[in-house]
């Protein structure tokens, strides 16, 4: 049995990037394998968070996942800051990552952007608490999107020094799962950038929160190029939004590229919308009217959220997992 561990950040809407390129995959892995899903609190204050703001967000990702289908009997659920360990061990691996391996970290540099002098030394900090929520639990797989996965190389590099320095084989090296057709999925509006909450534009990206008619509308408005889909993967080259509309249905539908454009080749986008458009509504969950098992988890969740308020915050401590 493998022990999976992964984290998303309490920070605006989630979006269908995360629910493809992660989510969807903590579900799947429940099955056979001892999972542990965080909401990461203390990496969403490396940038300036309202409090309240702060608290919601992170019952509201928390809902997410019940919602898609991680089930809080047989997963470890809970935020991060519930348990200090994560922050205390990555104290310790400051003391063990280089400078020169997070000066080369791009997530930094996109974020702190050019005015890097003024972004908190937790934001650049960040890819060793992320190192501590893994190694922490000692956990062997963790699934990501592809936009982490310079971050996880960070993380074998740590266990690796740590083990090395140390004379021990306490942390296991992780194994980065970067699964399925849509393991980087893109904004709406341009097909070079990531599908992100920080976009400016709501309609570049599919809220987990939205329904089938805004989903079926930023569909219908998502940039596109005037020819037919192609036959054959290769047509995609040089057609980043055809390659993300396509990759999305993929995902969606459990199909391959390969079967997607067998089935979808020759058609002009006016037909493939409305297709994409269908499948997204009823599957890019959780879709609480439209999806009844959806419906029974939230109603669960909030059950269970008013006890955890009145019995106070859980301590999930290494040892527990
Ligand atoms: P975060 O909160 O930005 O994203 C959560 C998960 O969603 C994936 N993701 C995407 N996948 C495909 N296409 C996209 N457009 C897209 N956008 C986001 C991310 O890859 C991620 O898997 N540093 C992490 C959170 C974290 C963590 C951890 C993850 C903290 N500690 C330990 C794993 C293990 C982050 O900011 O994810």
């Amino acid at each position: 049995m493998d022990r999976i561990f992964s984290g998303v950040q309490p920070t605006g809407n989630l979006h269908l990037g995360n629910y493809l390129g992660a989510i969807r995959n903590f579900v799947r892995l429940q099955e056979g394998n001892e999972c542990i899903y965080c909401v990461v609190d203390l990496h969403a204050i490396t940038m300036w968070q309202d409090p309240d703001e702060l608290r919601q967000s992170t019952r509201e990702v928390t809902a997410a996942f019940i919602a898609s289908g991680i089930d809080p009997k047989n997963s470890i659920i809970f935020n991060q800051s519930q348990n200090p360990h994560h922050a205390e061990l990555a104290w310790i691996f400051n003391c063990v990552a280089r400078l020169g391996w997070l000066n080369r970290m791009t997530q930094f540099k996109d974020k702190a952007g050019k005015n890097r002098e003024n972004a908190s030394v937790g934001l650049y900090a960040y890819p060793n608490l992320m190192a501590a929520d893994i190694l922490a639990y000692k956990a062997t797989h963790v699934p990501v999107g592809e936009d982490q996965k310079q971050h996880l190389e960070l993380c074998r590099d740590i266990a690796q020094k740590f083990n090395n320095d140390f004379g021990t084989e306490v942390f296991p090296i992780t194994e980065p799962l970067i699964l399925g057709p849509a393991t980087r999925v893109m904004s709406l509006r341009d097909g070079s950038a990531k599908m992100s909450k920080s976009d400016p534009s709501d309609n570049s990206r599919l809220n987990l929160t939205d329904d089938a008619d805004a989903i079926a509308q930023k569909i219908r408005r998502a940039r596109t190029d005037p020819d037919a889909l192609p036959s054959e993967p290769a047509g995609l080259e040089g057609r980043p939004e055809a390659a993300n509309l396509v990759g999305i249905y993929a995902a969606l539908s459990d199909k391959s590229i390969e079967d997607v454009l067998a089935e979808m080749g020759g058609k002009m986008f006016s037909e493939f919308k409305p297709v994409l458009a269908d499948v997204a509504g009823v599957k890019a969950g959780p879709d609480w009217r439209g999806n009844a098992a959806a419906r029974r988890r939230q109603c669960l969740y909030r059950q269970r959220a008013g006890r955890w308020r009145r019995a106070g915050p859980r301590t999930v401590r290494p040892g527990d997992a």
